[in-house]
């Protein structure tokens, strides 16, 4: 009888070592999805950037791979920038983001010197030229726009739609008091322009929309203001595999028609390129992890449903009840065992809607058996809460078959530790 066997460690074993429910992370697999970027889009053009969208995945240890292979990242708040102090990310490699940052969180970015701030509105701007006034700096800056483009994938994880928190509205002229508002704040270099269409997308073609609207953007300042953009952050969200989803396709996908787009674009309105930068988040941590958990219980309701409970869910993946999100999952330690049996694997939680995956073809299965939930890189860890106050997983991460423990497994006393 086989184990699964994943970043070449059997998962049974790293059970023993580490318990359940832990997070499984292969550093080699982001590495390659790195050296990707690096090779296919970095290396092939001149004047582009790739920045880690690190809301998907972030740790000290994961800042420290980031960095070592040479790509920014981008933070969306005191805490993801805090994370990136402790691990010593360099500092003008960062970009940091966010549609309602608090002062505290822009004072701090001013304070350590961050290389980009993205401003989402023009309040924001006011406050951060009086920061920097007060601290005596010149802020670097790019206007996040709303491109207006409506795309396909949940509505919880679209960005760009006309009727969005993020960003500069376009109509009525906002973007274009906003460009001149910023060229004319003394403490703020406005270097251009940064959109979001939205996440896990398999297509290119809202990319390519809000490129044009983008480059529209570029073309009125210059115009307007002679003002020259230096840079047009295309952001993230290139999809990945789930259950029943499409494959992840390579970067190239995505950047060669995002490119071509702008370069030909540019070259039609006379305007000089601007450096491109990309904000990959999920495609390069989404399929690098996995979760282990162990089954508590099986249950059969007979002629309905058999409800496998594990000892984690929507605490550890709350991506099934908050988008309907489908993963697909293997019993570890029956990899060779025939699936003849349909299950409905729940989550631990005092909630209906956790549910992890419906539907599960599995063997014959019974408590003390391992579940491998695939694809859980992104927006698990990172998304993980408390409730029923259940301890956060631990993060073993995984490199040429080795594993270490870049978090610690969570104690009840560390749950307790603020309360009075
Ligand atoms: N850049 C910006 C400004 C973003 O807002 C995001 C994601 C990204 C980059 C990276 O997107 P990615 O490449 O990872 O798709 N919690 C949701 C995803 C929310 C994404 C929000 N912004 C989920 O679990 O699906």
């Amino acid at each position: 009888m086989s184990n699964y066997i994943f970043a070449q460690c059997d998962t049974v074993e790293l059970v023993k070592k580490y318990d359940t429910p832990l997070y499984v992370v292969s550093e080699d697999y982001i590495v390659d999805r790195i050296a990707e970027i690096k090779e296919d889009f970095i290396e092939k053009y001149d004047n582009v950037w790739a920045v880690y969208a690190s809301k998907a995945f972030l740790t000290k240890e994961m800042a420290r791979i980031v960095n070592r292979e040479g790509i920014g990242i981008d933070v969306v708040s005191g805490g993801e920038l805090y994370t990136a102090i402790k691990a010593d990310f360099p500092m003008d490699k960062i970009i940091f983001h966010g549609n309602s940052k608090t002062y505290e969180e822009l004072e701090m970015a001013i304070i350590n010197e961050v290389g980009r701030i993205v401003v989402d509105n023009l309040d924001e701007l006011h406050q951060l030229n009086e920061l920097a006034k007060k601290y005596d700096k010149v802020i670097n800056i790019l206007y996040r726009i709303t491109p207006g483009v409506s795309i396909d994938t949940h509505k919880y994880i679209q960005t760009g739609q006309v009727d969005s928190k993020f960003g500069v509205p376009l109509g009525e002229d906002r973007i274009y008091e906003a460009i001149e508002k910023a060229i004319n704040s003394s403490n703020i270099n406005l270097l251009g322009f940064h959109f979001h269409v939205g996440s896990q997308l398999h297509k290119n073609n809202t990319h390519l929309e809000a490129i044009e609207i983008g480059i529209n953007v570029m073309r009125e300042a210059k115009e307007k203001f002679d003002f020259e953009t230096k840079e047009l952050n295309v952001g993230g969200g290139f999809g990945i595999k789930y259950a029943d989803s499409e494959n992840r396709k390579p970067i190239a996908f995505f950047t060669e028609p995002i490119m071509e787009k702008i370069i030909s674009t540019c070259s039609k309105f006379k305007l000089n390129m601007p450096k491109i930068i990309i904000e990959p988040g999920r495609w390069i941590v989404g399929e690098a992890g996995i979760t282990l958990y162990n089954i508590n219980s099986v249950k059969e309701i007979p002629n309905i449903r058999t409800y496998v409970g594990i000892d984690g869910g929507m605490p550890d993946n709350p991506r099934p009840s908050l988008y309907n999100a489908k993963y697909e999952a293997i019993i570890a330690n029956k990899v060779d065992e025939k699936p003849t049996e349909l299950v409905t694997i729940a989550g631990k939680c005092c909630e209906t809607g956790d549910i992890l995956i419906w539907d599960l073809k599995v063997p014959k299965i019974q408590s003390g058996d391992i579940l491998a939930v695939l694809s859980t890189g992104a927006y698990n860890y990172s998304m993980a809460s408390n409730y029923n106050k259940i301890p956060k997983p631990a993060v073993v991460m995984i490199k040429d078959g080795v594993d270490r423990i870049i978090v610690k497994r969570e104690t009840y006393d560390d749950i307790l530790r603020n309360e009075v």
